[in-house]
């Protein structure tokens, strides 16, 4: 007899204790807490009928590149924490992305694209879906309603991420969906941010949310994963279609491993939620800063949205630092010695990522000009990230 609620979505209970029982059964698996390991290509039929019935489509697997259960507890889990119907995994949070778009869009079709956008997702819009006969449009992240007027007949799909990268402008996601769904118009977020826990996209009207798993679903930088989880039964079934026609499959390990980052995602989470704004409220104060780009501290411009849409934040923000040579914020982060340099994020270690030249925008943005720095924080004590800071800021106020 299975003791994990395996249905009702553990209604009554928080987000916590689900983390804990979601994604495993136990008794179903010789009582072992986590689900095994299963790897594996072939799978063996008795019945020669069931050959090509078998398949994503289906009740019944055909090949190992669908998953199997250690795949299947992790879509599971997924699934509930951000109230979905399904879920598709990936081997990275881009190819994610990547098979989202290849699903949401023919030749022909328009694309609308936050300003905002992780980067190689405007990449694979501008070097592929361009090539396929893909036009891709970049939007204003914060034009909220007056979406509607960028809708054109045939716009198929609008991107959205909330906050964005490196920029942290949120976008007032009810107000574009509900523009979206009067001109059906699908929409997918990437919601890596606050990997499905702190803020609910299909409550606000999203179609597919795409979460890189790599971050704090993973948490120790160690796995690379993606996953789409949608709240429409037919998105279900393209995502599905799509992620067999590309042959994409993931990893029995890193399913496994992500499910065992699960388990003390919320612990993480929250922790790093906490200590993110304390420093991110005391750089504020520095005067080597210009702005602190946090939504979730009150000076952020959008503020307002975080209040309404948001239940918490995670460990990543960015600093705009006041104007000074490139050169002198490189050696700034070289200088640190628990904030290490690398991209990614989400991790228990935190880092610190200059991050200027990446960013590439054609809308105004809300913050002024001065070198970026974004920074994400990990698991270390925060007065040894606060002295890091100090000593980062000694490296760069010397002449
Ligand atoms: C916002 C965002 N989305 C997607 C991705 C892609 O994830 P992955 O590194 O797993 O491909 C990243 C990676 O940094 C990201 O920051």
């Amino acid at each position: 007899m299975s003791k994990t609620p395996k249905s009702g979505r553990g209604e009554g209970l928080s987000a916590a204790t689900r983390l804990v029982q979601i994604g495993r059964d136990p008794f179903s698996h010789e009582r072992v807490i986590n689900p095994p390991i299963q790897r594996g290509s072939t799978l063996l039929f008795d019945q020669a009928d069931d050959l090509y019935r078998a398949g994503p489509l289906s009740d019944m697997k055909g090949y190992g590149l669908e998953g199997l259960s250690t795949q299947d507890r992790l879509c599971e889990a997924l699934t509930e924490i951000s109230g979905g119907v399904g879920t598709v995994l990936a081997p990275s949070g881009l190819q994610a992305l990547t098979l989202a778009l290849m699903a949401a869009t023919k030749a022909g079709d328009h694309v609308l694209l936050t300003d905002s956008s992780y980067g190689p997702t405007r990449r694979f819009c501008r070097e592929v879906l361009a090539k396929y006969g893909v036009e891709t449009e970049i939007y204003d992240p914060r034009i909220g309603a007056d979406i509607a007027g960028l809708i054109k007949p045939n716009t198929s799909l609008i991107i959205l991420e909330s906050p964005g990268s490196l920029t942290f402008e949120l976008q007032d996601v009810p107000a574009i969906t509900a523009a979206a769904k009067a001109r059906g118009v699908a929409t997918l977020i990437d919601d890596t941010w606050t990997a499905g826990l702190y803020m609910k996209p299909f409550y606000l009207g999203v179609d597919i949310s795409m979460q890189a798993l790599t971050k704090y679903q993973g948490g120790h930088a160690d796995v690379l994963a993606g996953a789409l989880i949608t709240n429409s039964p037919d998105w279900l079934i393209k995502l599905k279609t799509m992620h067999q026609m590309l042959g994409i499959g993931t990893s029995a390990e890193d399913a496994w491993l992500t499910l065992r980052g699960l388990r003390t995602m919320g612990l993480r989470m929250a922790h790093q939620d906490r200590v993110a704004r304390e420093i991110a409220a005391w750089l504020e104060g520095r005067p080597e800063v210009a702005q602190v780009l946090h939504p979730a501290l009150p000076s952020h411009p959008d503020h307002a949205i975080w209040q309404r849409d948001f239940r918490g934040a995670g460990g990543l923000f960015s600093v705009v630092f006041k104007p000074v040579a490139a050169a002198r914020i490189n050696a700034m982060a070289e200088a640190y010695q628990i904030f290490s340099m690398g991209f990614s994020w989400g991790g228990f270690e935190s880092l610190a990522l200059p991050s200027t030249v990446q960013i590439n925008r054609q809308f105004p943005a809300l913050h002024p000009k001065g070198p970026i720095v974004r920074y994400s924080i990990g698991l270390e004590a925060q007065e040894d990230l606060m002295a890091d800071l100090e000593r980062g800021f000694a490296v760069l106020n010397a002449a």
